[in-house]
């Protein structure tokens, strides 16, 4: 695929994450792999996927699934290899699917071969490569907590201390140093020599920290969120993705200020970023109304495209968010044991899905959300090998558990092997297999969309304009002729006469009413 074919691709994308362990395994062993998503591309390729999004596929001792590497120029052999993931690029690109990579600047595994020389002797040219510091009093030199909770200093054997904002296993780098610059910048160059067209920046405002070690304060600047020295970086990064022809910056930035999060996308650094104030949002028409503006208001003021982004590897699957009677988002929220309704979770499902995908921009599609999978959260503790559950008692592996593809049991068609995470049997309705050619699947439901938003007009226009159908009503235009409205009421809503539903997320009542939290895709 000529990336000249569509200049600016990810303005309108819409971009299918991979989680490589967990979408299709080849060999038997019980993770994915690139075999798994290679035999299975004809899937992505029927639903209509404009990219998909690589989690990481580099060598890795897993300490955090993969977001520990050891090199960022080969592939672990539980995925495969470099000759298979080019081929995958490849096979990808003649199905028409664009290929993003995730990229790890913030740390890197403690068995990379920098840490190994760093923590090797006190005087190695690799130690200022990361953030190694004496004691204070004997104690580490700070007192911050960790992303995931915990400490974020280790002892090395020699008495110092090295920094890791995730895991003892994750060494932070130390992005004032050159060489560490200067590498990143041709690992981007080697992915995009092979291919690929764009690239996931993880953890993306983090890679900075205040040399002089503060402690947290309230009301001070933070230590080591968002310092204004990673923008450098990014300019850097936008220059060599712009040696080439259609390749896309995309960060994962949390941020609650929209103006420091939209300073990443100003026109000289990344093309894009993950939009978790949507993400995070409560079912509520009013929080998700002001949602939307701010989101159109601030990305259109640094000329960005927005993003829509409804769930992901890091937090609860969204059918089980919107099946909680308080659907405020919380990062624990499986944790508290707040009942889940999940037939309610999978209808506002199916119409948030034709919410983002409606909306201007580009949307993300998490794995398995076509099929309207649910969170488990009946994995047994001694199979949780998320690292975080040790640190906070949360785990993320309830939204990262094997696909179902087909059969009537686990481990439905996933591997010949057991799945590395358990499988709910009641996923037995929600297989490939059962949802394709059933109109009323939610995989059915999401092919259609996609079609419809490759199909139609008015999903090509930028704009939008609210239609006041009501407060408790989303309904906006797109172009002359096509409309979407959510009822997030209580009650059925009568749908405007002069319009055809061209999609609904659920039956219409008597008289072409639209159900509560049931949105319908209207023609003019
Ligand atoms: C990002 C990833 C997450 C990982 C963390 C550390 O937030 O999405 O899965 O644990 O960074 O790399």
């Amino acid at each position: 695929m000529s990336a000249k074919d569509a200049p600016g691709w990810w303005k309108s994308a819409v971009i299918y994450q991979v989680y490589p362990r967990s979408f299709a395994d080849s060999d038997g062993d019980g993770v994915g792999d690139i075999g798994g998503i290679r035999a299975r591309l004809g899937h992505l390729r029927d639903l209509g996927v404009d990219a998909i999004w690589m989690s990481p596929w580099y060598p890795s001792p897993m300490a955090d699934a993969g977001y520990d590497v050891a090199d960022f120029r080969d592939i672990d052999p539980v995925f495969g290899s470099l000759a298979e993931a080019e081929a995958l690029i490849e096979e990808a690109h003649a199905a028409g699917i664009r290929m993003i990579v995730d990229i790890v600047p913030n740390h890197i595994s403690s068995e990379h071969p920098w840490f190994q020389a760093a923590l090797a002797s006190p005087s190695a040219k690799e130690r200022d490569y990361f953030w190694f510091r004496p004691g204070k009093d004997g104690k580490m030199p700070t007192n911050w907590t960790g992303e995931f909770g915990g400490t974020t200093w280790t002892q090395a054997p020699d008495g110092d201390w090295y920094l890791h904002l995730f895991t003892p296993e994750q060494p932070d780098l130390n992005w004032e140093h050159p060489v560490v610059r200067e590498e990143f910048e041709n690992i981007l160059r080697f992915w995009f020599d092979r291919g690929v067209d764009g690239i996931r920046i993880d953890s993306a405002a983090l890679l900075f920290k205040d040399a002089a070690l503060p402690e947290v304060t309230e009301g001070e600047p933070h230590p080591f969120h968002d310092l204004d020295a990673v923008h450098d970086v990014y300019r850097a990064w936008r220059r060599v993705a712009d040696e080439y022809e259609g390749r896309a910056l995309i960060g994962e930035v949390w941020m609650p200020e929209v103006d420091r999060f939209t300073n990443y996308l100003r026109p000289d650094e990344l093309h894009a970023a993950f939009n978790f104030d949507f993400l995070g949002c409560a079912w509520d028409p009013a929080l998700m109304r002001a949602c939307i503006d701010r989101t159109l208001e601030a990305h259109a003021a640094v000329g960005a495209p927005p993003t829509w982004v409804l769930s992901n590897h890091d937090v609860t699957r969204h059918v089980t968010r919107y099946g909680r009677a308080d659907t405020t988002f919380s990062f624990d929220n499986n944790l508290d044991g707040t009942p889940v309704d999940l037939e309610l979770g999978t209808r506002r499902a199916r119409a948030a899905a034709l919410l983002s995908l409606s909306l201007p921009g580009s949307a993300y599609v998490y794995q398995g959300e076509e099929l309207g999978l649910w969170e488990n959260e009946g994995i047994p503790a001694e199979a949780i090998q998320d690292p975080m559950y040790a640190r906070r008692g949360h785990t993320r592996d309830g939204c990262r558990v094997p696909l179902p593809w087909s059969a009537d049991e686990p481990p439905f068609g996933f591997t010949a092997g057991e799945p590395w995470l358990p499988q709910p049997a009641e996923w037995k309705d929600r297989t490939v297999q059962a949802q394709t050619g059933d109109p009323s699947s939610m995989l059915e439901l999401y092919r259609s969309a996609m079609r419809a938003r490759r199909a139609e007009p008015g999903l090509h226009q930028p704009a939008m304009t609210w239609l006041p159908l009501g407060d408790d009503v989303l309904a906006y235009t797109r172009g002359p002729d096509f409309a979407c409205v959510l009822n997030l009421s209580g009650t059925p809503i009568a749908l405007p006469s002069e319009a055809t539903p061209l999609l609904v997320s659920g039956p219409l009542e008597d008289g072409g009413l639209l159900p509560p939290d049931t949105a319908a895709w209207l023609r003019f």
